[in-house]
């Protein structure tokens, strides 16, 4: 029987994932694929940490010696930073290896260009554990949802921030409390920015528009807002109203334009993301056939990454490479955030009321709290008149039934 032979660049979490994988899945490997797959060589930086690595596989600091191997069908990268990962994959390719790569950071960067040479050189690229570890968004969108004309994809794609949220409700826990306490479980590294200032999700947020939509905004142009400015005091006041904070990543086609946002968001029970809580992540994509679908699961850790970069072994083994994300239709007009669409907002804050017609003043949570219904162009001129004000958008329906509620509650 043929083999097909496997590089892992990098034997940390999702490295050591992946290899172990490899060895507990051989069976179904061979059977899916009618090969054996064997791990050829494992890229590593530092000699002096003991791992669990069979004697049969070459274990390198120098990726020139993982070019150079007999045979190498599939490069599987599993490093962090854009260098030198970005030179390593374009090798890789360049040597006619299918690769596959779990760094957002890079593939944010370079996907484009790896994908385009990827295309020339006949090899394809998998990069399903990119974009919300476990769940399976990149195939989802990538070979299921062809002829569907996708109109939104929103996501909890950063489980750190989403345990934090969790947290701060659960436990009534302030911000530096539960980051703590998701350092502790090594859910945060210790620079934490990446995370709860909403960069990671902000290159998985790329990553998906790419795919979805076949280019990305201007990247200046994202309003991208971590979840360092959600207080204690907010959370309580969303919960009053019956909401929760989700950290929310958008992306939506309008006018031939696509406009993302990644910023905290609040949704209601009915939301699909209202009871997705810890590290879980979640992505919901509308589109014009199927209509809308959730997709939930864990988005980050040892075997949920590795299961998505096994899938992806399959996947660049038996499929050509065909870069549907690079000529999918454009051609989708959507009605969803037009700047003059009335949305729901929670506005925290407000020192008087201003008399604006336009401005449905919904139900007053507590002094200076209050749902509203009005344009985001009204909310951002009301922020600009009133300097403490904070604001927040509310995805779905808005019940105003809490105060009435616990008005009965009372009785
Ligand atoms: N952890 C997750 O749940 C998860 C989920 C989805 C995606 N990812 C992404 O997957 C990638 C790996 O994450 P991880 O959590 O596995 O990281 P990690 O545990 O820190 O492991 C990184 C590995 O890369 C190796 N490495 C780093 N720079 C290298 C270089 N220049 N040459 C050779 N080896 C190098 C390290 O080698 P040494 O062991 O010798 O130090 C280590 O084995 C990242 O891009 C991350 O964003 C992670």
């Amino acid at each position: 029987m043929s083999v097909i032979k496997v590089a892992i660049l990098g034997f940390g979490t999702v490295g050591e994932g992946v290899y172990r994988t490899i060895q507990s899945h051989s069976e179904e490997l061979t059977a899916t694929l009618g090969k054996k797959v064997e791990v050829a060589a494992v890229l590593i930086r530092n000699t002096q940490k003991k791992r669990n690595i069979s004697e049969n596989v070459l274990v390198t600091t120098e990726f020139a010696d993982i070019l150079n191997l007999e045979q190498l069908d599939v490069v599987v990268e599993a490093i962090v930073d854009k260098e030198p990962t970005f030179t390593f994959l374009k090798s890789s390719i360049e040597r006619g290896c299918h690769i596959i790569t779990a760094n957002k950071e890079m593939f944010a960067h370079h996907g484009k260009e790896l994908l385009e040479l990827a295309e020339e050189k006949n090899v394809s690229v998998g990069f399903e554990a990119t974009v919300a570890g476990g769940i399976p968004v990149i195939q989802t969108l990538r070979q299921l949802l062809n002829i569907n004309r996708v109109k939104q994809v929103q996501g909890i794609l950063n489980g750190t921030s989403n345990f934090i949220l969790t947290e701060m409700r659960e436990k009534k826990q302030s911000f530096t409390q539960a980051l703590i306490l998701a350092q502790e479980n090594g859910y945060a590294e210790t620079d934490p920015t990446n995370d709860v200032e909403g960069f990671d999700a902000f290159y998985k947020t790329m990553i998906l528009s790419r795919l979805a939509f076949g280019e990305e905004p201007n990247w200046q142009e994202v309003e991208r807002e971590g979840i360092t400015s959600i207080t204690s005091e907010l959370i309580e006041a969303a919960e009053n109203a019956g909401l929760r904070f989700k950290h929310i990543a958008s992306i939506t086609m309008l006018d031939g334009q696509i406009k993302a946002t990644v910023k905290p968001t609040l949704v209601g029970k009915e939301h699909p993301f209202y009871h997705v809580e810890g590290v879980q992540n979640a992505v919901n994509v509308q589109s014009d056939i199927v209509g809308e679908i959730t997709l939930q699961g864990p988005g980050a850790g040892m075997f949920p990454t590795a299961s998505a970069v096994i899938e992806d072994l399959v996947y660049v083994c038996q499929n050509p490479p065909v870069n549907r994300n690079l000529t999918r239709s454009l051609d989708v007009t959507t009605e969803f955030n037009k700047n003059d669409k009335q949305e729901t907002w929670l506005v925290h804050g407000l020192i008087h009321k201003p008399i604006t017609p336009s401005i449905t003043w919904i139900e007053e949570m507590e002094e200076g709290t209050y749902v509203i219904s009005a344009s985001s162009k009204e909310v951002i001129q009301l922020a600009k008149q009133q300097k403490n004000l904070v604001y927040f958008p509310i995805l779905g329906e808005y019940e105003r039934v809490n105060r009435v509620k616990a008005a009965l509650k009372a009785l």
